[in-house]
Formats: C-alpha cells, sequence, structure tokens
C-alpha cells in the first residue's frame, strides 16, 4: 500500500517516502541510511572538502593505488610457483574478476557520490550492522594494506641505496619480531641481528600524512607525478624488453600440470588450468586500489559523470600494461630464473641478465618500484581517512575523524591518528604477517559492493543511475562467485583473521557506536 502511495508522487519525492518508510520499520541493526539522507551529506559535503579532482586526477588516483608491489614483486613470484609465463592469462582472469566488481562501484559512485565508498553504499542498501562491518573490514585494505607496503618500501629503499654502497642497518630498518637471515643480500654481516624498529617505513607513511593534510589536490599533484614516471617506466620495460624476449621461455605458454615445491617446503599447484586461477589469486593483489577511487567521491568535481570514468579507466589501462609486462617478463627471464636467484628482485634480475647494457633500466625499476610504493600508500591513506570520515559524521566512530583543518579542509585530526596506527604497525610488525589480510579485507568488501547494486536496484529501481552494470543480476552475481573462489583460495588460516578481525570490530560497534549512531 505504502509503494501504491508513494508511485502517485513525483519521482524524487518517491524515494524520499519509501526510504523514510522503510528505516522507520527497519530501526533496529538493519537500519538502512536512506538515500535522500546521503544526497543531503553530499551536498552538505560541498561546505566541507573542496571539489577538485578531475576525470584526469581520478584515473591517476587509481592508478596510483594499483600499480606497485602486486605488479613489480608479485608477477615473477607467480610465474615461479603457478603459471610460468601463463601468469599473463592469470592477469586477464583476475582483471575480469575485476571487473565485475568496478562495474558495482562505478554505478554506486555515481549514483551515491560520497566519501566513504562500500561503507556508505552498504548503509543505504543492508543496514548499520553490515555498513559497520564493511567499515572495519577496509580498515584491512587501507589502513593495514598502507603499513604493509609501507614495510615493503623499506625493503626496496635498502636496494636503491646498496646500488650506492649505502646500508642502512639491519635493527632500524626491522621490527623487533625480525632477526637477520640475509636473505635479501643486503645484510651479510648482520646475520642474527634483531630488529627494533622500521624507520624507512615509518618515515615515508609519516611524509605521505604530511602531503595528505596539506590538500587533496597537492597530493593529488604528487600522485600525478608519481604515476606518470611508473607508468613510463612500465612501458619502457615492456617496449625494450620486447625484443629479448626468447621464444624458448614461452614455450610451453601453459605449462603441463605439476606440483611444485617451493623453497620453503610449501607445494603449489604448478601449470595447467589450476595454475592459471592459482596465479590469478596472487596477482589479484596487484588490483587493490581501484575501488580507492571511490572513496574520493566528494572531492570531485563532477562525481557522476567522472567517477565511473575514473575507476573503470584506472582498471583497465592496468590491466592492459599487466598482461604486456607478464608476457615481456616471463619471456625475457626463465622460470628457473624467478625459482632461484631472481626471487623478489626478479624484474631486476632479468634486465640485469638478459638485457645487456640496460643496467640503468634495472635502477630505474626500483626508483619506479619506490615511486608505485609511495603512490599506493598515499591513496590508501587517504581512502582510510575518508571512510573513517563518512563513519564519523553518521556517529559510528568518534567525531574528531571528521574534524576538517581550517585551513586545507582535509581530515587531519583522521591523519595523525592513522600515522601513529598505521606508522605503528609499519615500524613494529613483520610485513608478511598480513599481506594476505589486505586480499581477504578487500575481496569481502567487493562482494558486499557486488551484493548491494543488486539490492539496490531491487528497493529503489527509480534512482537516478548516471552509470548501470549492464545484465544485473548476472554481472553482480558472477562478481560475487569470482571474489568469493578468491578468498576460498586464501585458505582457512586467513578466513580465522578476517573473523577475529570482525569479532574485534562487533565488539567496539556493541560498545560503542550503536550507541552514537545519529541515525537513530
Ligand atoms: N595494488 C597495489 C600494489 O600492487 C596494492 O601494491
Amino acid at each position: 500500500m505504502g509503494s501504491d502511495y508513494a508511485n502517485d508522487l513525483p519521482l524524487n519525492q518517491q524515494f524520499v517516502y519509501l526510504s523514510l518508510s522503510r528505516s522507520i520499520f527497519n530501526m533496529g541493526l538493519f537500519t538502512k541510511k536512506p538515500i535522500d539522507k546521503l544526497m543531503l551529506d553530499s551536498s552538505d559535503g560541498e561546505k566541507g572538502m573542496k571539489r577538485s579532482l578531475g576525470a584526469g586526477n581520478l584515473i591517476a588516483l587509481g592508478i596510483g593505488a594499483i600499480i606497485g608491489a602486486g605488479l613489480f614483486v608479485r608477477t615473477a613470484a607467480a610465474a615461479a610457483n603457478n603459471a610460468g609465463p601463463s601468469v599473463a592469462i592469470a592477469f586477464i582472469v583476475a582483471g575480469i574478476g575485476c571487473a565485475f566488481a568496478g562495474l558495482c562501484y562505478a554505478e554506486f559512485a555515481s549514483m551515491i557520490p560520497i566519501a566513504g565508498s562500500a561503507y556508505t553504499y552498504s548503509y543505504a542498501t543492508m543496514g548499520e550492522l553490515v555498513a559497520w562491518i564493511i567499515g572495519w573490514d577496509l580498515v584491512l585494505e587501507y589502513a593495514v594494506g598502507a603499513a604493509t607496503v609501507g614495510i615493503a618500501w623499506s625493503e626496496y629503499l635498502n636496494k636503491l641505496l646498496n646500488i650506492f654502497n649505502v646500508h642502512i642497518p639491519y635493527q632500524w630498518c626491522h621490527s623487533p619480531f625480525e632477526v637477520c637471515d640475509d636473505k635479501l643480500g643486503l645484510f651479510a654481516n648482520q646475520v642474527g641481528v634483531h630488529g627494533i624498529m622500521n624507520i624507512p617505513a615509518l618515515f615515508i607513511i609519516f611524509m605521505l600524512t604530511l602531503l595528505l593534510i596539506r590538500g587533496t589536490k597537492e597530493s593529488a599533484f604528487v600522485n600525478g607525478i608519481i604515476v606518470i614516471s611508473k607508468v613510463a617506466i612500465v612501458i619502457i620495460f615492456i617496449v625494450l624488453g620486447w625484443g629479448y624476449m626468447n621464444p624458448a621461455n614461452h614455450t610451453p605458454f601453459i605449462p603441463p600440470a605439476s606440483t611444485y615445491v617451493d623453497s620453503q617446503g610449501v607445494g603449489h599447484n604448478f601449470g595447467g588450468i589450476w595454475g592459471i586461477l592459482g596465479a590469478a589469486g596472487v596477482v589479484f593483489f596487484a588490483f587493490i586500489g581501484f575501488d580507492a577511487v571511490s572513496t574520493a567521491a566528494q572531492e570531485a568535481k563532477n562525481p557522476k559523470k567522472d567517477m565511473p570514468i575514473g575507476i573503470l579507466g584506472s582498471l583497465v589501462i592496468c590491466t592492459v600494461l599487466y598482461i604486456l609486462f607478464a608476457y615481456v617478463l616471463t619471456g625475457v627471464g626463465s622460470v628457473t630464473d624467478f625459482r632461484t636467484a631472481g626471487k623478489e628482485g626478479s624484474v631486476v634480475f632479468a634486465i640485469q641478465k638478459y638485457m645487456s647494457g640496460y643496467n640503468w633500466l634495472a635502477n630505474l625499476v626500483t626508483v619506479a618500484i619506490l615511486f608505485g610504493f609511495s603512490s599506493v600508500i598515499l591513496v590508501m591513506l587517504m581512502g582510510q581517512s575518508r571512510v573513517f570520515y563518512s563513519m564519523s559524521r553518521d556517529g559510528l566512530v568518534p567525531k574528531m575523524f571528521s574534524d576538517l583543518h581550517p585551513k586545507y579542509s582535509t581530515p587531519y585530526k583522521s591523519n595523525w591518528i592513522f600515522l601513529v596506527l598505521v606508522g605503528g604497525f609499519a615500524a613494529f610488525v613483520p610485513g608478511d604477517i598480513v599481506g594476505d589480510m589486505t586480499s581477504i579485507g578487500t575481496l569481502f568488501a567487493f562482494i558486499l559492493v557486488c551484493a548491494g547494486v543488486w539490492i539496490l536496484r531491487k528497493t529503489n529501481p527509480d534512482i537516478k543511475r548516471e552509470f548501470k552494470v549492464p545484465m544485473v543480476p548476472l554481472i553482480p552475481i558472477l562478481g560475487i562467485v569470482v571474489c568469493g573462489a578468491m578468498i576460498a583460495g586464501l585458505g582457512w588460516t586467513n578466513w580465522l583473521r578476517l573473523g577475529g578481525w570482525l569479532i574485534i570490530g562487533l565488539v567496539i560497534y556493541f560498545a560503542y557506536s550503536k550507541k552514537h549512531s545519529k541515525l537513530k
């Protein structure tokens, strides 16, 4: 009956009526934030954060967060352990999985252009508890992800300084839980030394936090320069490396199925279809970040049009570069190289071994990796503060997370708080503990966003969508299935960690957030 009445109203009042009536009848854990209230928050945002980002900035933001360790480190690892040259196909598989989720993000971001990304979308579609869970889960993707990449940054800084014969003492670039075994070949005289604090990781997070506080436009500018540099180096490697490919390395392109046991004694499905799928799970990390574009919706000049361009544009550009990069890398170096001498430094190793005269390119790749990591950290830190900005405006986390700087209009208090958390993590915790946590947290968010698009098409079919996912519900369902399969592939230890993290989140929700929720 309510819907009949609503049908007689003008369209904009229809969804105000429907959303409000729905929330009145549903004032529990599953209270949904009415879409009209979200829209109001969005226009309110005009008075808060500055709208300074155009479509180009948004694409660059996406590429800034996407190209990093996943491409430069994990490509060779996936070729070595799982797929050989067919890692290029694995990039296509992972890219298709991300495209399903990317399309769903694009529809939401063009419809609800507000900071907060998956958190905000869940609040409108699945209610407060699910929104809280996803907001809490996104800490894994953004804050923990930034710390993890900060630790990798520190490792590569050592590699770069090594070229100039400068060495940071082991104890000042590792956490107290690590003991030197000289795995990287950089600390020959310090075997057995205990780490104290990872100062370079803390340093890069501190510098990027300062930049973020200074302003979104300034951060986007620096990000743009970094993106141009790292994309240029990826293209140079593809173009120059093309001539050094050895057809023998690509034969057979898909190795026959077998089991490969790595140097740690861990067995992997190598070759065949399972090898490709395993490699897709490994290189998925390389795609993480395109969704971070959607956290900046409130700072976009024309979010309804530019958000889909930013999200899908960055995803398409990176997927093409990834496939070509993987094809050339596995053509230049052999699987044996990646398994033995090359390891984490396989790209540099392959250039030095097979592309004589291009030592400068090997050094540039190391610089590109450092640049790449910096922009990944920058956009992740930005995404984190924007998600908590939205949660704070909804009362689910304290108000200080949405206080804006009087001059720069950035959520500076939030940036400082996350500097302490992320910096502390990067300085004192080993990187490998939570690398996969970033992936599982992201995949979980992707699943909820795919489900959300489908739900909102049913509950609020008339809202104007600047961008629409084709073939709903097929595409969201495929997104859920592919991301679910990748979560399954991450194994039970990661499921337990995700479960533990969510339980901590639930305790906080019932102890604080539920009582302070503004919607109630
Ligand atoms: N996609 C990002 C990277 O590869 C997280 O570093």
